[in-house]
């Protein structure tokens, strides 16, 4: 019995960690061009800080997910911040 409650924890646990709070990037949501604007605004500013400001054609649209979710943490951009990067760079990258 034991067993059980301690594993129906861990297992809710597990849930709550996928669950919306984090909303992970994994595709386009804004499309205003007021919210691209901001976008472009916090990538100049926030991407410039360790290294060169990179060209946004160097990803397409999946490269751009993975790379900025290892970026944006690094660049301590909110989960709206990073979506409006994102969503800036892949109406930007297209050649
Ligand atoms: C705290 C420092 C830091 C900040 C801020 C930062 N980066 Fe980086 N970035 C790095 C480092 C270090 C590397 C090289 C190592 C690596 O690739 O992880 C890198 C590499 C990269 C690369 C080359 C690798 C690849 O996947 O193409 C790109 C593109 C990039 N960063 C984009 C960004 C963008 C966009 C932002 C803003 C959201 C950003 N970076 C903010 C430190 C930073």
């Amino acid at each position: 019995m034991k067993k059980l409650i301690v594993s129906s924890i861990a297992g809710s646990a597990l849930l709550l960690s996928c669950g919306p709070k984090s909303v992970a990037v994994t595709g386009p949501k804004y499309t205003s061009s007021e919210q691209l604007a901001q976008g472009k605004t916090i990538f100049e500013n926030a991407c410039s800080k360790c290294h060169k400001l990179p060209d946004p054609a160097k990803h397409d649209d999946q490269g751009w997910i993975k790379t900025l979710s290892r970026m944006a943490p690094k660049a301590k951009l909110s989960d709206d911040q990073h979506q409006m990067v994102y969503d800036y760079l892949i109406s930007v990258n297209k050649k």
